[in-house]
């Protein structure tokens, strides 16, 4: 990979994503902070100091199924904050990673088919103190441990990660994908652009989650979970 430090920038994804047009790749972006982050489903991603914020950018031909990206990357923030805390962290299915059912990471990939290439946004609450308008729902490694991090080796851990994920093969990642999500297993609501349905989550792979209602199993490659107890 080939990096780019920002001081600011309105999104890495955004950035990188135009990069990509003019035919680069393997780069990564990371910027201190962002002033119009994006998250998934149209949402913004607050990117205040203290957090890290970046993007890889990638030709598709590299990862295969290209379905794969999101579970390498979950995966890989998942073992990133092992290794710096001993709390324990979960997936929500597709890729929240939680801790103490309140988000500290959240993940954006984004598909650029006719021109081959994807951007991988990872946005990781780090140092950053959570806002109150979302201390019920996100939490940051400030607020777990009380003490700050060095945002720079947190970064280093995860490409780190994100390179041996990379070339392990696909059942060894939806294995280790399964052992750290907090939705396998789970009854859940499903959020759809349209309806909401219900299920329990019999299994997860690259194709969606598995949700079964009344002895029938559908299959939903998109949507919001919500965690029923
Ligand atoms: C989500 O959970 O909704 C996804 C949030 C993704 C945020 C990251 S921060 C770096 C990259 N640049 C963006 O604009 N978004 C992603």
């Amino acid at each position: 990979f080939e990096y780019i430090y920002l001081e600011e920038i309105d999104s890495t994804n955004k950035f990188a994503y135009d990069l990509g047009k003019q035919c680069k790749r393997n780069l990564v972006i990371v910027s201190k902070i962002q002033t119009s982050g994006k998250g998934r489903m149209d949402r913004t991603w607050i990117s205040k100091e203290g957090g890290l914020y970046f993007s890889i950018l990638m030709d598709i031909s590299r990862v295969n199924p290209i379905e794969k990206i999101n579970f390498l990357a979950s995966v890989s923030v998942l073992e990133t904050l092992k290794y710096f805390s001993n709390e324990n962290f979960q997936i929500k299915w597709p890729n929240d990673i939680l801790c103490n059912d309140k988000k500290i990471c959240g993940i954006l990939t984004e598909l650029n088919v006719l021109k081959g290439y994807f951007v991988l946004g990872i946005g990781l609450n780090i140092n950053n103190k959570i806002e109150s308008s979302i201390k019920n729902v996100g939490t940051s490694l400030y607020c777990l441990e009380k003490e700050n991090f060095d945002i720079k080796q947190i970064f280093e851990e995860f490409i780190k990660n994100f390179k041996v994920n990379l070339y392990m093969d696909n059942n060894a990642i939806l294995e280790k994908y399964k052992t750290y999500s907090k939705t396998i297993n789970s009854n859940v609501n499903l959020i759809l652009p349209n309806k909401t349905v219900f299920g329990r989550v019999v299994e997860i792979d690259f194709n969606g989650i598995y949700l079964l209602n009344e002895k029938e199993i559908s299959i939903y490659d998109v949507g919001d979970c919500i965690h029923l107890r």
